[in-house]
């Protein structure tokens, strides 16, 4: 499913740049692409804090 339809970006594509991503540039960086409208700005934002969630080990080194 296309979550940033300005980048054409689907939802697999974000979500695994966005899986050790510290901000919503690094994972369009990583996709090779920049926002544009910001529409799909809040759903990788979560996308983020979803695989924060899904990862406390990443956490647990971090600290
Ligand atoms: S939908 Fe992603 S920048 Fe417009």
């Amino acid at each position: 499913m296309y979550v940033c339809i300005c980048n054409a970006l689907k939802d697999r594509q974000l979500e695994a740049a966005a899986s050790d991503a510290r901000s919503v540039g690094e994972v369009f960086r990583r996709c090779e692409a920049r926002p544009q409208c910001g529409k799909c700005l809040p759903d990788v934002a979560q996308m983020i804090e979803a695989a924060r969630v899904q990862s406390p080990a990443r956490l647990m080194a971090a600290e």
